[in-house]
């Protein structure tokens, strides 16, 4: 192999950048060269593209978003699309092709492979953390010190005025940011996609919480919790009468410097990635299970459903008393 392309897709996530800087490093200390693909696949559907050097990706290991710029490609979804960018890639010579994405940017990378036999790896970069195959995501650490953040200073503000704080923090499918802020953030309670339970038991924990003697109360929802926190903020209206401020944290959770795990986990799954498809892997994505690299064929990744830790789970329940 001589020349790999490397696009990011989808939502941004911070750390992206540093997943493009181990990228394009470790290839050229191969000797490979990196075609930087801008736009994700909608660029690749376009031919624009460019190589990419060690001097390219200087100063970006600590910036957020990506300076390849992303999208959501409506024309990928065609079989013709994906046939005219893997006649791009041909034209220039690229053997492979890296995807830094979530789910839907999989499965870009998997038809591509699966109808014009171009190898394909996927690095995992997504705030949601919800793809099978990694303990985390690249982004997600980032998110969830963001919204953390967040909390921490509408707590100070729920306590002055005594009142009932619901927030809204991102997650499409999955409550991962949610749990892990509802824990760190000292939370009431929280509700995730993943739950089963319906939105007025949110009537009887503010009643405890009232009868315990709690001035102020923070409830976390994730964004894919039917009805959100504009649904929860209702049912505690309509079922206790109380008057709520609904906060809907929203994109500020996708931007931002990453933190130091988001930079250290893109920088080892880039490098990983590379070494993969220089060894003829394909079709597979890098992830990271309990410390070690692990390769997970893309399809898995959202065949397989990676559960929220239902132990967390208790202990957001256990510690809210
Ligand atoms: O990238 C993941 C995510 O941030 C989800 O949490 C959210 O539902 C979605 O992207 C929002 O996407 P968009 O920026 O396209 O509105």
């Amino acid at each position: 192999m001589k020349r790999i392309a490397v696009l990011t897709s989808g939502g941004d996530a911070p750390g992206m950048n540093a997943a493009v800087r181990a990228v394009v490093r470790t290839a050229t200390s191969q000797g490979v060269e990196v075609v930087g693909v801008r736009r994700g696949f909608q660029g690749l559907h376009q031919g624009d593209m460019r190589i990419l050097g060690p001097r390219d990706v200087a100063n970006t290991i600590q910036r957020g978003g990506t300076i390849l710029l992303t999208a959501r490609s409506a024309t990928w979804r065609t079989p013709e699309g994906r046939a005219k960018g893997a006649a791009h890639l041909r034209d220039l010579n690229v053997d492979g092709l890296i995807v830094i994405g979530g789910d839907g940017s999989f499965h870009g990378a998997h038809y591509l492979y699966e109808e014009h036999g171009i190898d394909v790896i996927g690095i995992p970069g997504t705030i949601d953390n919800d793809l099978y195959g990694t303990d985390h995501t690249i982004g997600y650490f980032t998110a969830v010190e963001t919204a953390l953040d967040a909390v921490d200073k509408l707590r100070d503000t729920a306590a002055s005025h005594e009142r009932i704080f619901v927030v809204e923090v991102m997650g499409r499918h999955a409550g991962h940011i949610a749990l892990d802020v509802a824990v760190a953030g000292g939370a009431e309670e929280v509700f995730l996609p993943e739950d089963e339970k319906p939105v007025t038991d949110v009537v009887q924990v503010i009643q405890d919480s009232v009868a315990k003697g709690k001035a102020s109360s923070i409830i976390i929802v994730a964004e894919g919790y039917p009805g959100g926190a504009m649904g929860v903020s209702q049912a505690i209206a309509e079922g206790t009468g109380l008057e709520t401020r609904v906060s809907i944290l929203g994109h500020i959770q996708r931007g931002g410097s990453p933190v130091s795990s988001d930079r250290i986990l893109a920088s080892r799954l880039g490098e990983e990635a590379v070494r993969a498809i220089l060894e003829g892997r394909t079709d597979v994505m890098a992830g990271r299970v309990n410390g070690e690299i692990v390769f997970t064929p893309l399809h898995e990744t959202w065949e397989k459903r990676k559960d929220v830790s239902r132990s967390l789970y208790r202990c957001a329940k256990t510690l809210s008393i």
